[in-house]
């Protein structure tokens, strides 16, 4: 199948936090394979930027590796694609290198200029300070800031209103690339491009919604953010609780920004609050200790951190409720969490139990719908459907998927989130991107969780690496007649 790639206008895109995990794991590879697929104008230039002392010919030598490490990458591209990308060393809070930094930029008066924050938000302010002290926040500039917005409501409004000085709401593009997965702009194709789900999308057929998102890596070397974030910070703030928008929201009258994120923000500020009150019997956290990852042993948590001391959550579940007529009396389980025994995000849509069985007995169980969205690995959509086991033997159900891996289907290799949303940034959409009132709205909800956990003195539960979690996060879900979904079910 053709790739369809539309052109995008010339643009300078920096990498502020050039040399660090995010810019070479997953921007530039993004970036990469954008150009290799034509969509790159040749007059367009990347700049990374970090403190490095560092010049153009060393910061490309070490991407050259990365880039030639990724699978299929040709050479000759990734040599071609290196004379479009460059490297200038600044520190933000020190002058040196600034005023060189802005005629670089002002060699391109015309170009859309993206300025990418990929560093800790501390940065953010003193950078976007001095991207208005050159006047480099004008008509064509949009900045990029990278999560986490904050670690609660307040430290999230300090951010934005530091940034609105020097940017404007509609330059400003907050990102969460869980946004940019193909799977969850499929949401939007497979409910708003088909009549078949829509009269049954409310609380009269669906009996519970479950979103995981699962991950079997630990730590890693991100030891210093993730201890001080934790699951709910670093994952459901965000990521989840945006995938619960997508399959929430009401209809948006169009794909505009604003008619796609006003219906999520109705969503976010009709969630039911949790807190001290019921925060103990509606969210289980866990902590993972030593066990058996990817076929490896593995050191636990805190001996990973080096700190004994850690009440951080690796692990979150929770039951939360969304209450407005379409949802009211729909749980909706969320669950993340490192060191899991699979790598799996998928969002399950569990439909209601027939009304009447007309079946015997000897039929077996009629099993109910489930809608299940697989975000990674195999992106794809399985609809679980009963059916007649065939041949003699009578009528006896079997419950099957109708099974769509979009890779086998399109004959594609799915992009990346990162290539679709670097893109949306230069062509000026925010359809994908989170408004400053969302950000809000879902710390709003998240910060009260936190403070009945920081209140309760309880420690995190300790779940052995390699497993689904503390038995407390399946406990959650089966007090309520209900099961995790696998894959088999
Ligand atoms: C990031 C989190 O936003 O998302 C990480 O900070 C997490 O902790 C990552 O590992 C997961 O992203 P993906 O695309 O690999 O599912």
């Amino acid at each position: 199948m053709t790739v369809i790639s539309l052109p995008v206008e010339p643009f300078d895109l920096v990498i502020f936090g050039g040399t660090g995990d995010l810019a070479l794991r997953k921007l530039l590879p993004a970036l990469f394979h954008r150009f290799v697929d034509g969509q790159i104008p040749a007059q367009s230039r990347i700049i990374g930027v970090a403190r490095e002392g560092l010049d153009d010919e060393g910061y490309r030598a070490s991407l050259r590796k990365t880039l030639n490490a990724l699978s299929g990458s040709d050479p000759a591209k990734v040599d071609q694609f290196l004379q479009q990308v460059g490297y200038r060393p600044l520190d933000a809070r020190k002058d040196a290198g600034w005023d060189d930094f802005a005629a670089l930029i002002g060699e391109q008066p015309d170009h859309v200029r993206v300025f990418y924050l990929s560093t800790s938000p501390e940065l953010f302010v003193d950078l976007c300070a001095r991207l208005g002290q050159y006047g480099l926040n004008d008509g064509k500039s949009r900045v990029v800031l990278e999560k986490p917005i904050g670690r609660s409501l307040e430290s999230a409004n300090r951010i934005n209103d530091d940034v609105g000085r020097v940017f404007a709401e509609s330059q400003t593009y907050r990102i969460d690339h869980y946004l940019g997965k193909e799977t969850v702009q499929n949401l939007l194709a497979l409910r708003f491009g088909n009549v078949l789900f829509e009269p049954l999308w409310n609380s009269a057929h669906i009996d519970h919604v479950q979103i995981t998102v699962a991950e079997t890596l630990g730590l890693g070397r991100r030891a210093g953010y993730y201890d001080h974030a934790g699951a709910l910070r670093d994952m459901v703030q965000n990521h989840i609780l945006q995938l619960l928008c997508m399959v929430a929201m009401e209809p948006p009258s169009s794909l505009s920004p604003d008619a796609v994120r006003n219906e999520k923000l109705k969503v976010l500020n009709a969630l039911k609050p949790i807190d001290a009150s019921n925060a103990s019997q509606l969210t289980v956290r866990g902590q993972y200790r030593a066990g058996v990852a990817e076929g490896a042993s593995v050191p636990g948590y805190l001996d990973e951190l080096e700190n004994h001391q850690s009440n951080t959550e690796t692990f979150v579940a929770l039951k939360a409720e969304i209450a407005n007529w379409r949802w009211a009396g729909v749980p909706f389980y969320l669950r993340t969490g490192k060191r899991l025994p699979d790598r799996v995000s998928e969002i399950v849509v569990a439909f209601k139990p027939v009304p009447h069985s007309i079946f015997d007995a000897s039929a077996g169980p009629v099993v109910q719908n489930r809608l299940v969205l697989r975000l990674q690995p195999d992106e794809g959509v399985k609809l679980w459907l009963s059916i007649k086991h065939p041949g003699p033997g009578g009528l006896r159900l079997r419950h099957v998927p109708l099974d769509m891996s979009f890779a086998e289907a399109f004959g594609v290799q799915q992009p990346d989130a990162y290539e679709r949303l670097l893109l949306d940034v230069v062509r000026g959409n925010p359809t994908l991107f989170m408004r400053r009132d969302e950000v809000e709205a879902a710390w709003r909800w998240a910060d009260p969780i936190l403070a009945a956990w920081a209140a309760s003195n309880e420690s995190p539960r300790p779940y052995a690496a390699g497993s689904w979690g503390p038995s407390a996060a399946v406990a959650l879900i089966e007090r309520d007649g209900r099961t995790w979904h696998e894959d088999n079910d």
